[in-house]
């Protein structure tokens, strides 16, 4: 088994490329159903999401924009609890179809700050799908409309998302080694 090694850590490997291929193309299925002739906008949060947005997006053969916004809340592998807007949303989303674009649901904590932000544009819809989300952390339960892996409360790194900003660039996802 291949370790990989971030800053002090090590961390094993997870799941694969393929797997979280699969997953996405199955999602965007039911996207490009669901959201048929209704423009939706997606809003992908950075800066875990980028990848996994990359990647949805490209299956996705419905007319569709798409806009990043920065949230942030975690420092090394814990969440500081604090939510920081880094860049804020530049787009009127006021009776549009919105579907938010998230690496992972921990806490709930960044999505709960978020989201009521987001009603208070009034939207027709709002929606969120999410790569991966560990149900054993949560403090503030999000409805998960469209979701990759629920996955243990391990921390993990790759395809996007990071260790104190290191492990992004890893094409696979990896756990923390016991
Ligand atoms: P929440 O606010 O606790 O739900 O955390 C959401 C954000 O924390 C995610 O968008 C990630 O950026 C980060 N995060 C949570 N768990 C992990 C993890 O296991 N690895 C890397 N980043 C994580």
């Amino acid at each position: 088994m291949r370790i990989v090694r971030v800053h002090d850590k090590k961390f094993e490997p997870y799941l694969t490329a393929e797997m979280i291929q699969t997953r996405i193309k199955a999602i965007a299925a039911q996207l490009n159903k669901d959201y048929a002739g209704k423009k939706p906008v997606f809003i992908a949060i950075l800066n875990g999401s980028f990848i996994f947005a990359a990647d949805l997006f490209k299956e996705l053969s419905i007319e569709v924009e798409i806009c990043f916004i920065k949230l942030a809340s975690y420092k090394g592998t814990r969440s500081t609890g604090q939510v920081i807007t880094a860049i804020g949303l530049d787009m009127d989303i006021f009776g549009r179809e919105v579907v938010i674009v998230e690496d992972i649901v921990d806490t709930g904590k960044t999505l709960s700050e978020f989201l009521p932000q987001l009603q208070h544009q009034q939207p027709a819809s709002l929606k969120i799908v999410a790569l991966l989300h560990k149900p054993e952390a949560t403090v503030f339960p999000i409805p998960i409309d469209y979701l990759g892996f629920s996955i243990p409360n391990k921390f993990v790194v790759g395809y996007g998302l990071d260790y104190d900003g290191l492990g992004r660039n890893i094409p696979e996802i990896y756990k923390l080694t016991e």
